[in-house]
């Protein structure tokens, strides 16, 4: 059975290098000067015995393991990946004794060593820092959900402990559909239009699966959702990455250059309308937008959107967009125009599909578990045209016979329940966004207090829970030397860049676990030193664990308060 569960495994894949030595000495101008000044040491040597490494692996190596293709967005060294190849092949690597591995680990390239998520997931056992990590409430689900879920496992009547229909329990994909009705201001049919699967990374995995054959390409703005590169290569699909800008805004210092404070501006997340054109073509299977985004909590706006319809002029006409959608309920700062095509159930958020003549070209994806704060309950779903859903019908069966239907269930007793006034808000989903917005600005007012950049959201629209923080050099610069640069199997590239020995120093000796973005960027970017700078922080906990970790990053102000090399 394929591996379905894939969420948060950052892909661990073969870096085929082709000109690392350009890019290596292109990272240099992304370190700011003072930054290596004052790193000029240890960080400096390492990181010329990695080039030179890289050199001599260059000389020696085609790499050519996946249908020679050149660019991965890579958790791993070169070396690392040939190693494996050569256990498996050679018999000394568990299942794949003989014939060596089946075809889907192959796609990824033998990437299955450790990852962002492993290696942080160690560091928070051994050190229990405060952990805004990784994205997941830590709190209950709302009452009326658990009150749903404990009635549907009483109700003898339905009996939900039995098989349901493969395409999605009938009361769920009823109520989905109509949702999704109002949402997309046309009727949507349940049984022909929904397929329920398990949760939003199944929907994606589904959608790919059905849509791509081997050597299309697929389209991904990064930074991206980690997850989505490797199922692009389990379907036999090459992923292209077409950049967001981070776009600092101009009216506040920047320091970086090397001046007193060294601060850093905060700014947004833009797409450029030449990239997306120059990565579009008739090879282009499939575009996957992600709003709101994961990690940069961008919310695209409609003109984006609509720059993004108008590329599939440039695509065939099978080419598909896969609208992930799965924190379109926390948009905690809606744009400033509404739109007047937008769901009145949804405010804030575009689904992609409602753009004019795009209903027929979209997959809608999304899932029950950030919106109800149950993410363990997997249950997601794909909405769009038969023509694209029935292939999805078609294979579901195969893959499991059904998602829990006890959990479909529920989820369709708790959406009935959701639009009613909750804990004094007009619905559950306005409480949503009332409670992530004051979370929010508790987590903006302690990473701008420890001097990190974050977008400013009285101008900048927002959704999700996590944000994008950006260091200056007075943050870098306090960063103990061991960590900068140091090998490390788990990170992009195997080496610790600025992103991640931030991340790992403020874990292990500050008492705080934020996520390195560099795992959210293609290997290319991670070289040119593009994620050096930023970090992953969530705000998906109790107020208690924010006031936790603002306690913890005031240390940073204060140097001596932390162990520093
Ligand atoms: C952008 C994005 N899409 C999809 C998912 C996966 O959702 P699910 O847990 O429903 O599979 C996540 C989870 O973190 C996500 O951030």
């Amino acid at each position: 059975m394929v591996v379905l569960r894939l969420c948060n495994s950052v892909p661990l894949l073969v870096c085929i290098v082709v000109s690392m030595e350009v890019c290596t000495r292109q990272s240099d101008a992304f370190v700011p000067s003072s930054f290596r000044h004052r790193h000029g040491g240890v960080a400096a040597r390492r990181r010329q015995e990695q080039d030179q490494r890289q050199r001599q692996r260059q000389q020696q190596q085609p790499w050519e393991l996946y249908g020679g293709e050149r660019q991965d967005s890579d958790g791993r060294t070169a070396a690392n990946a040939t190693q494996q190849q050569q256990q498996q092949s050679s018999g000394g690597n568990g299942p794949f004794e003989a014939h060596g591995p089946g075809e889907a680990i192959r796609r990824l390239g033998g990437s299955t060593g450790p990852t962002v998520w492993t290696e942080f997931g160690r560091i928070a056992q051994e050190h229990d820092p405060v952990n805004l990590g990784q994205g997941f409430p830590d709190w209950l689900p709302p009452k009326f959900a658990v009150d749903s879920l404990v009635e549907a496992v009483l109700d003898s009547a339905q009996s939900p402990h039995q098989y349901t229909r493969p395409a999605g329990h009938p009361n769920l994909v009823s109520q989905l559909a109509r949702r999704y009705s109002t949402h997309l201001r046309k009727t949507i049919r349940p049984m022909e239009e929904v397929a329920v699967t398990v949760g939003a990374s199944q929907a994606l995995y589904l959608s790919l699966q059905t849509l791509v054959r081997p050597g299309d390409e697929v389209v991904l703005f990064e930074p991206f959702f980690d997850l989505y590169v490797n199922q692009v290569k389990l379907a036999g699909g090459k992923p292209v990455f077409v950049p967001l800008r981070f776009d600092p805004y101009d009216d506040e210092d920047e320091n970086d250059g090397g001046s007193e404070s060294g601060a850093s501006r905060g700014g947004e997340w833009k797409l450029d309308r030449d990239e997306l054109e120059k990565a579009v073509s008739p090879r282009t299977r499939a575009i996957i937008l992600n709003s709101p985004h994961n990690p940069t909590g961008k919310v695209f706006s409609r003109a984006e959107m609509e720059v993004v319809a108008g590329s599939l002029d440039l695509a065939g006409p099978d080419c598909v967009v896969l609208s992930d959608e799965v924190y379109k309920y926390i948009v905690h700062a809606p744009p400033k125009e509404t739109n007047p095509g937008d769901s009145p159930l949804c405010e804030g958020h575009t689904h992609f599909a409602s753009l004019p003549g795009m209903w027929d070209r979209t997959i809608t994806i999304s899932s029950a578990g950030k919106t109800f704060s149950a993410t363990g309950w997997q249950v997601g779903w794909c909405i769009g045209p038969e023509r694209l859903l029935s292939p999805i019908h078609r294979l579901l069966p195969y893959v499991q016979f059904c998602a829990s239907t006890v959990i479909q269930e529920a989820l369709s007793r708790s959406l009935e329940r959701a639009d009613q006034p909750y804990e004094g808000h007009a619905s559950y989903y306005d409480y949503l966004k009332a409670k992530y917005t004051r979370k929010r600005d508790l987590l903006v007012a302690a990473l701008t207090d420890a001097g990190f950049a974050v977008p400013d959201y009285e101008r900048t629209p927002g959704g999700g829970f996590f944000i994008l923080a950006r260091a200056g050099k007075d943050i870098l610069g306090v960063v103990p030397e061991k960590y900068l640069f140091a090998e490390n199997e788990a990170a992009p590239g195997g080496v610790a860049r600025p992103d991640w020995a931030l991340c790992q120093w403020m874990a292990e000796e500050v008492g705080l676990l934020c996520i390195p973005s560099s795992p959210f960027f293609s290997i290319d970017k991670v070289h040119e030193g593009v994620a050096d700078s930023f970090i992953r922080v969530a705000f998906c906990k109790t107020d208690e664990t924010i006031e936790a970790a603002a306690e913890a990053l005031r240390k940073l102000r204060v140097p001596e308060a932390v162990a520093v090399e």
